[in-house]
């Protein structure tokens, strides 16, 4: 019963978008304190260090790791007052009453305050302002070794297909996203990875991820790399699935090794 509900939901929360898109006009800054930071793109990380270059580094130092004499604290860790974006905007904003961090010019524009905001957040986010509790070289000798991952992961080119290209994904998710995709992978599955078991005429049934679906056929990859195409009249039935196909790791590895992989996979990022 809770497993339908959730399915339900996720149904839903997938055609939310368009539904929004079929409405029209859907008006963005009107969302954004809901949504988070819109002005999070490089260019907008940028303008914000430029900006804060100006504005802030008088007191939070150049690399904005604060300094004693000023008291402004180091921004580049996890911060004292703020725990999200819209926490972080609002002290931009307004300022801290009582101490020497005022608010920035009224007429600062909303998009100029989000982009200090970005910038602050690439701060936390740069590898070098980073401490991981995991050592990178055992993550990698795990990652080869006793998690067995290049059986599904590409990296640079080489492992398997049966799961995202992990080439840069040290840029794509944090420290702690690495770690839920490590110890709870069914949360938030893209369609990419959902997997289809089809049961043919003859009663025989392939297993596998669901490449893609129309309305008339469905393409599925097996365990095995075997690519099978069916058109939908041809087979008996299909049943989709929604969970991920990478096992949950919170019981065949430590607490520390998890640590260990999350450590080498955030090392994983363009080199520069
Ligand atoms: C005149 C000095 C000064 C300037 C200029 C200044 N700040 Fe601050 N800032 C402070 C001080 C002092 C604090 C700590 C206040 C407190 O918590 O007691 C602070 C705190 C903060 C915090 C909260 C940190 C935390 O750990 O919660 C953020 C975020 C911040 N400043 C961002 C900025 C940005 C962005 C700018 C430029 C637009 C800026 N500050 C300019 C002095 C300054
Ligand atoms: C049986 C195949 C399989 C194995 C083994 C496997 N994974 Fe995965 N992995 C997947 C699939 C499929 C996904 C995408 C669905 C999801 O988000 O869980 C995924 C997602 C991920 C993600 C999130 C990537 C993103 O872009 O969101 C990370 C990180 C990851 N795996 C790391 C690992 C590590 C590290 C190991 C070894 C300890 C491992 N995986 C073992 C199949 C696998």
């Amino acid at each position: 019963m809770l497993r339908l509900n959730l399915l339900q939901h996720r149904h839903l929360a997938a055609c939310l978008p368009l539904l929004l898109a079929a409405i029209g006009s859907v008006s963005v800054p009107a969302v954004a304190q809901d949504e988070g930071n819109l002005y999070d793109t490089p260019f907008d990380v940028s303008a914000g260090e430029s900006y804060f270059q100006r504005q802030c580094t008088r007191c939070h130092g150049q690399d904005a790791k604060g300094n004693d004499e000023t008291g402004a604290p180091d921004l580049t860790g996890s911060l004292r007052r703020a725990s999200s974006d819209a926490g972080i905007f609002s002290i931009i904003r307004q300022g801290i009453a009582g101490t020497a961090m005022l608010p920035v010019p009224i007429d600062t524009p909303d998009p100029t305050v989000w982009q200090l905001v970005a910038y602050i957040n690439s701060l936390r986010t740069d590898p070098a302002n980073i401490d991981l509790p995991g050592d990178p070289a055992a993550g990698l000798a795990l990652y080869n070794g006793k998690g067995d991952c290049a059986r599904c992961h590409m990296i640079n080119g080489r492992g398997g297909r049966l799961g995202p290209d992990l080439t840069l994904v040290g840029e794509q998710l944090d420290p702690e996203e690495l770690k839920t995709a490590l110890t709870v992978p069914d949360e938030d599955v893209a369609p990419r990875w959902w997997t289809v078991r089809v049961t043919q005429r003859d009663g025989s049934v392939v297993e596998g991820l669901r490449m893609d679906e129309d309305t008339f056929g469905l393409r599925v990859i097996d365990a095995d790399a075997n690519l099978w195409s069916f058109r939908k009249n041809e087979i008996d039935s299909f049943e989709v699935n929604q969970s991920s196909t990478m096992p949950s790791y919170t019981r065949t590895l430590t607490e520390n090794e998890i640590d260990h992989l999350v450590a080498y996979l955030f090392s994983l990022r363009k080199e520069n």
